[in-house]
């Protein structure tokens, strides 16, 4: 596996924002989105353990808990996403999604952004940025720019959903003269892996018409902003004001534990099992729909919408006050509790330099990273039970570090 910063962090133990490392070291974890109730939340740890003392097993069988946790999520979305498919990994579940699209429009075509990530097997990592798969990009997937702050696409952020829009539009009419069709726009609503420019409501209106009027589905990634994340909404597409056809989800949803899930329509979910027959092994087993349906609650029970609501916009006010003092900071943006600190010297994004303060923030124990198209933006996104401690103490760390490396 590739690991963060110059010296790996050998970690132990975890609990709530905090990690160790095997040497007792403690670190404030403000990068993990996995561990979304906190590292190791006991209520997620005690459903796991008396689930797997109880029963564990594939889903040839009628099992309560997921027909219960089914109900549960697709509660949090629009009534006509009532069917869900549990799989084990986000890549699974967009690879579901992007079938279920070609099941139910009979076309093979899929656009993507050129600046994202969507998983890793071989079917989603078409669709990936960092490396071009061997044999370059196969012709059905079209990659179309993606949305930024300091570098619009178009040149301009006024107009940028008009020129995010003509890129679809371009895309499509490819993939018309091709014959493979339109099958789906897959984006994330928050735009997380693209560096999550600040985009108004409504900006991926003009490319789903495209989209749809060509008689594609859209796909909303939700594995990054999903469950609340983002504090105004439990979905980057319910924030962003668009209804997609098919839903993937994954990180979050079992605080660790190898769970994920695609939720869409009943008539996408028929298509698309009359034409693949689907089945899972692990997809949905007792256990994981045990620390699934833990998770739910606890966002529930805790408040952690609301936490990621206040928390990050109190985040966010000491970046911005960092951004004052530094002339590095070229742009603080985001939501609830993803947000990020684009630097830029001398014109340039400042890659080189985003790294060392990484690496620096490491050192003085806040973990952190960076995204975005020069991987100079740092990325903010922690467990979302943060505190405004926590805030203060990860603003105080960037303070000096800034000071050590700028
Ligand atoms: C937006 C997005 N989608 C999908 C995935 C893949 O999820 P997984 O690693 O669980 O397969 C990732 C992983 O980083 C991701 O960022």
């Amino acid at each position: 596996m590739t690991t963060f910063y110059r010296q790996p962090v050998h970690v132990a133990r975890g609990e709530g924002v905090w990690l160790w490392d095997r040497d007792g070291r403690r670190y404030l974890d403000c990068y993990n989105n996995v561990p979304h109730v906190g590292h190791c939340h006991p209520r997620v740890v005690e459903a796991i353990a008396s689930q797997a003392a109880t029963l564990n097993t594939h889903t040839r069988y009628v099992h309560d808990l997921i027909l219960d946790y089914g109900e549960a999520l697709t509660a949090k979305f629009a009534a006509e996403l009532e069917s869900m498919v549990m799989v084990c990994s986000g890549s699974e579940a967009n690879d579901v999604a992007l079938r279920m699209a070609q099941a139910m429009t009979g076309k093979t075509g899929i656009i993507g952004t050129d600046n994202t990530y969507h998983g890793n097997t071989a079917a989603v990592s078409q669709l990936n940025a960092s490396k071009v798969p061997v044999g370059g990009y196969l012709p059905h997937v079209r990659r179309v720019a993606a949305p930024d702050n300091l570098m619009p696409v178009g040149g301009d952020r006024a107009t940028q959903a008009k020129a995010f829009a003509e890129g679809v539009a371009r895309a499509v009419a490819e993939l018309e003269a091709s014959g493979h069709g339109v099958s789906a726009l897959i984006v994330c609503p928050y735009f997380a892996n693209e560096g999550f420019p600040t985009l108004e409501r409504g900006f991926l209106d003009p490319a789903i018409e495209i989209v749809r009027r060509a008689g594609g589905l859209v796909i909303a990634d939700e594995v990054q902003p999903g469950f609340g994340r983002i504090g105004s909404h439990w979905w980057g597409h319910q924030r962003l004001g668009f209804a997609p056809d098919i839903v993937t989800l994954g990180k979050p949803m079992g605080n660790g534990h190898p769970v994920a899930a695609v939720v869409t329509r009943h008539e996408i979910l028929t298509r698309f099992q009359e034409a693949f027959k689907y089945f899972n092994t692990f997809g949905g087993n007792p256990v994981s729909a045990a620390a699934a349906m833990a998770v739910l609650q606890v966002i529930e029970d805790e408040a952690l919408v609301e936490n990621a609501r206040d928390t990050g916009a109190y985040a966010l006010g000491l970046l911005e006050e960092l951004a004052a003092r530094h002339d590095v900071i070229a742009d603080v943006r985001g939501a609830g509790l993803f947000l990020g600190a684009e630097l830029w010297r001398d014109g340039k994004p400042a890659t080189a330099l985003c790294a060392a303060l990484v690496d620096e923030m490491r050192d003085r124990g806040v973990l952190l990273h960076s995204v975005g198209r020069h991987s100079n933006t740092v990325k903010l996104r922690p467990p979302c039970v943060f505190g405004r401690d926590n805030a203060d103490m990860l603003a105080e760390v960037m303070d000096a570090a800034l000071g050590a490396v700028a």
